[in-house]
């Protein structure tokens, strides 16, 4: 469903991504771990068109989506989900009109099917009677909820989390990284995870990659990366700040 290789990304004369390979097969819930500012933002922005990459390619489905003109891209956008590292709701629209946004966009539904959708969207991310409060009203969790609310509304096939559980309380996480499982489970596409919180990652994803100087150094299956014997893995999967793994090396 996604394949990517050698994606090189510079921004000036600092390189990002230099040379990611990664591959995630259809139906798989792939997680992307990597240190804070290691590029896994970027990254994901490189996957979904939002950043060109310098070199590489990046097929979704098979179609290389960095040979496509702006167009031709957003079409291909519109396979993909997208829960952003901090939600991204419009503070300045409703619930009901951050969650049916997409279908006020692109689709001829009328105000009340759309309304009536996104009642059954919020249903399925635990959320209701909240349709006309704004992003401001809610706490952190209920906001990232409203923001995969938004992202499977149009049954996406592919579902992007960026830092799905940053800033809520261990609790909250714990429910957010059910609904994600139950999710991909319920809706069968295909996911891909990007987070620093390692714990959080293992209970969602069949498939792992870890992002680190710029490359995927390593990427397999969990019982791989149980049984991985690079170091610097074994250092970030245990949190210890000595060991391989360079104080300026993200
Ligand atoms: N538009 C941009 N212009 C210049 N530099 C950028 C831009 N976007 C990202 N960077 C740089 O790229 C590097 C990687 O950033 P990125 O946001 O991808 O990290 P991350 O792995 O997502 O970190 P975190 O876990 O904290 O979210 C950082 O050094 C950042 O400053
Ligand atoms: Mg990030």
């Amino acid at each position: 469903m996604i394949r990517i290789r050698n994606v090189f990304r510079s921004f000036g004369d600092k390189e990002v991504l230099k040379g990611v390979t990664l591959t995630v097969a259809r139906g798989e819930s792939a997680l992307l771990i990597g240190r804070s500012g290691a590029g896994k933002t970027v990254f994901l922005k490189n996957v979904i068109g939002l950043l060109r990459p310098d070199s590489g390619t990046i097929r979704i489905d098979g179609v290389d989506i960095t040979q496509l003109n702006k167009k031709q891209l957003e079409k291909v956008r519109l396979q993909f989900g997208l829960v952003f590292q901090g939600s991204a709701l419009f503070d300045f629209l409703t619930i009901e009109e951050n969650v049916g946004f997409f279908l006020h966009q692109h689709t001829k539904m009328s105000r009340l099917e759309i309304r009536k959708k996104v009642t059954d969207t919020l249903a399925m991310v635990g959320l209701k009677s909240i349709e006309d409060l704004h992003p401001y009203e809610l706490s952190g969790g209920m906001r990232k909820r409203v923001a995969i609310a938004r992202a499977i509304i149009y049954k996406p096939k592919i579902l992007i989390y960026d830092e799905p559980t940053t800033g809520i309380d261990p609790i909250a996480v714990d429910k957010i990284v059910s609904l994600i499982d139950d999710l991909h489970k319920r809706l069968a596409i295909t996911s891909l995870i990007v987070t620093h919180d390692l714990e959080v990652g293992l209970k969602i994803a069949d498939h792992f990659a870890f992002l680190l100087g710029g490359k995927v150094i390593f990427e397999g299956d969990r019982n791989a990366l149980d049984n991985t014997d690079d170091s610097r893995l074994i250092q970030f999967l245990k949190g210890s700040s000595g060991g391989p793994i360079e104080e300026m090396e993200v």
